[in-house]
């Protein structure tokens, strides 16, 4: 679980959250919607560690994160997954480095390991067959043309789906995912949708969904926030955001209803 309680941030004269507060329950999945730079990537950046808050506190699992030394904090990332804006893949590697590039940085140089992880979360992402078959030929072959293929020659869904499976590595007990359909075609996000709701059910993953996309709000969350000038300006399901009267609310909907 994650409570984060009153969470400012400024940059500079700059307000950018002015007094946060949200609880994600385990096992479910947060969207988090609003405009523009209302902050939205910051909030999640805070709660991975990658930026400090200027007041309030965040909790995850009951372990203030901001009291937290530098081997607790690592041990607390080893615990989250983070599907970063854009596939953030790098373009020299090839899938299966992309895949493992974390494991491998954090001094696992096993090649055995390494294949054996980017395995598993490939097949889990769809990329690869069933991961039950893996000892089969078939499995054998998809894996050695998909391994070696580099971001060039991979669709913008397939992209996703590798920055999503880099974020599965070591089974993270969370995975957050910074608008992971932005910039994909209507048919492609929604397959992007079914990839966060598999996950969600079947590891059990607690997930934090950045959003802009209010089809993938009504289709993935179980509670949504909307944030608006450094403040939470609704809370509740994708159910009562649709029925909200809230003219900010109303406007959002609105807007991105493409
Ligand atoms: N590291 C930074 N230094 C200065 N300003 C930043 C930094 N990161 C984000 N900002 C500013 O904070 C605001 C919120 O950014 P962001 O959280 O990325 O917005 P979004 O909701 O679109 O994800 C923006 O005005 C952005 O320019
Ligand atoms: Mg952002």
């Amino acid at each position: 679980m994650i409570e984060i309680k009153n969470l400012k941030k400024a940059f500079g004269s700059k307000i950018v959250l002015d007094g946060v507060d949200m609880v994600i329950p385990h096992g479910e999945t947060m969207c988090i919607i609003g405009k523009s730079g209302c902050g939205k990537s910051v909030l999640l950046k805070q709660i991975v560690g990658l930026l400090t808050p200027d007041e309030g506190s965040i909790a995850v699992d009951g372990q203030d994160i901001l009291s937290l030394n530098k081997n607790e904090m690592f041990e607390l990332r080893q615990q989250i997954g983070f599907v970063f804006q854009g596939a953030a893949l790098f373009d020299s590697y090839n899938v299966f480095e992309n895949a493992v590039i974390g494991m491998y940085e954090h001094g696992v140089k096993d090649i055995n390991l390494l294949e054996e992880e980017a395995k598993r979360v490939l097949s889990a992402v769809g990329l690869l067959p069933d991961i039950s078959e893996k000892n089969t030929s078939n499995f054998e072959k998809e894996w050695n043309i998909l391994s070696n293929k580099k971001p060039s020659d991979l669709s913008g869904g397939m992209k996703k789906r590798v920055g999503v499976a880099r974020a599965l590595v070591g089974n993270p007990k969370y995975i957050f995912y910074d608008e992971p359909t932005t910039g994909l075609d209507p048919v492609t996000s929604e397959q992007i949708d079914d990839l966060v709701l598999d996950l969600a059910n079947r590891f059990k993953v607690t997930s934090i969904v950045i959003t802009h996309d209010i089809f993938s709000v009504y289709k993935v969350a179980n509670n949504v926030i909307l944030l608006n000038n450094g403040l939470v300006q609704f809370t509740g399901t994708a159910d009562d955001l649709k029925k909200s009267s809230d003219p900010v609310v109303q406007e959002f909907i609105l807007r991105y209803n493409k």
